[in-house]
């Protein structure tokens, strides 16, 4: 398998770019949303989990936004209708400062709370910004909206994926295999 992408098809770093910030993003958004519900000491353990997998998705997300540059999108295949064609690329492109936004959000919002950001307990991120219950305030919610805005856009992006492969019948999915 290439290592680059063709003008009509993902190579070995799109793959693995793709499916293991997939898995990071799945993983941090399922535990974000069950937060809640959660014992104060299961939320404790995991947060910190949480922070230091943001973390891995940020700099792996400034990777994939200089690898993409660099790439370009490779053309969707023939069959798709040319609506389906736009939203597809509107929602990839979305993806990408919305995947920056929320690791930063979360990193400011505990900067904000005097939380420190240990990652995987090998290094602290330095604070952004210094302690302020408003601006943490503020920066909770901003993380919140776009955590629920992360998981309407992979429902689109997911249920198109399978509609196409399944459906459509054109072995969209394979493209990212
Ligand atoms: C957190 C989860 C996910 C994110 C953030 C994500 C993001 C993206 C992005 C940005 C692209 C455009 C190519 C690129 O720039 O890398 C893409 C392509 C693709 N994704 Fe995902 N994806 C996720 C999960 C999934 C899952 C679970 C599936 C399948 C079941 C999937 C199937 C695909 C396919 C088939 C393409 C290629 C579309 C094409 O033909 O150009 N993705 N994804
Ligand atoms: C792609 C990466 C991330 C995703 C998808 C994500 C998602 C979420 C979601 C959905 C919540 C629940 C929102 C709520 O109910 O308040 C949450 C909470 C939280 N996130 Fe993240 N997050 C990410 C990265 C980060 C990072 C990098 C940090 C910190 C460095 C962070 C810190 C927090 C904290 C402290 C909470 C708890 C807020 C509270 O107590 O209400 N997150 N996250």
């Amino acid at each position: 398998m290439p290592l680059r992408d063709t003008p009509y098809s993902y190579g070995l770093v799109s793959k693995l770019l793709h499916w293991t910030l997939a898995l990071l993003i799945l993983t941090n958004l399922v535990m974000g949303l069950f937060f809640g519900n959660m014992p104060k000491d299961l939320r404790f353990t995991l947060i910190m989990w949480h922070k230091s997998i943001g973390a891995a998705v940020l700099i792996l997300m400034l990777a994939r936004i200089i690898w993409r540059s660099a790439q370009g999108f490779p053309q969707l295949p023939e069959g798709i209708v040319l609506w389906q064609r736009r939203l597809a690329r509107l929602v990839h492109v979305a993806l990408y400062p919305i995947l920056i936004a929320q690791p930063v959000t979360g990193w400011l919002l505990s900067s904000a709370a005097g939380h420190p950001v240990s990652v995987f307990g090998l290094f602290a991120l330095p604070d952004l910004i210094g302690k302020n219950p408003l601006w943490a305030k503020a920066f909770d919610l901003a993380h919140d909206v776009l955590g629920y805005v992360i998981l309407a856009l992979l429902t689109a992006h997911i249920t198109a994926a399978f509609y196409h492969h399944f459906i459509e019948g054109n072995k969209l999915i394979r493209r990212m295999l």
